[in-house]
């Protein structure tokens, strides 16, 4: 009687550390988040230049967010108007009169550019109300994004 409890305690116990080890073999296979070296290139700013950077950064993030609205609410009209005032180059000059060019390297003026202009292009497929024409444009602004912030990260100078 005890032995057969003993033996049934084993295999519990064998199936617990079975199950254990699959679990980590899991983790190892990607499920857990890597960590990656930061690779991207600083570039340091005064602690005003990084505030005013930020500001446009998040004002970037809510205006994609309020694009997509106007979309998903058909209001053509104002999803341009927002992609022409916040995105494009008229931005852009707003954002350099704040900032000092010579902080920041060639590159990232010429991905700075590269976004504006996918931008100005968004907004100039969004009067065609057709979002197989809108969609490749707006992901086109996203990979701009996306682009820059794999090259860059602020640093406090
Ligand atoms: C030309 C370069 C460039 C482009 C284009 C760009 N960003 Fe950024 N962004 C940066 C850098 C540099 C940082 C700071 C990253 C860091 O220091 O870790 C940043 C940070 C941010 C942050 C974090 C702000 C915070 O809270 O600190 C957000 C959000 C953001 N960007 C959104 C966007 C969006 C949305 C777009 C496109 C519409 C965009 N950015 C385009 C360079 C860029």
């Amino acid at each position: 009687m005890q032995r057969a409890i003993i033996s049934g305690m084993l295999v519990v116990i064998l199936l617990a550390t079975g199950c254990a080890e699959q679990k980590s073999a899991s983790s190892a296979s990607g499920v857990m988040p890597v960590h990656l070296p930061d690779v991207r290139t600083p570039i340091p700013l005064g602690t005003e230049a990084r505030q005013e950077h930020r500001a446009v950064m998040l004002q970037h993030l809510e205006t994609i967010q309020a694009i997509v609205a106007a979309l998903a609410e058909e209001d053509y009209r104002l999803a341009q108007g927002l992609t022409e005032s916040h995105l494009g180059f008229f931005m852009h000059r707003h954002a350099m009169a704040r900032q000092d060019p010579a902080n920041f390297p060639p590159a990232y003026h010429d991905l700075a550019m590269a976004h504006h202009a996918a931008a100005e292009k968004l907004a100039d497929v969004i009067p065609t109300q057709d979002l197989k024409q809108i969609l490749p444009q707006f992901n086109n602004v996203l990979k701009a994004c996306v682009a820059c912030h794999l090259e860059y990260r602020l640093r406090s100078s």
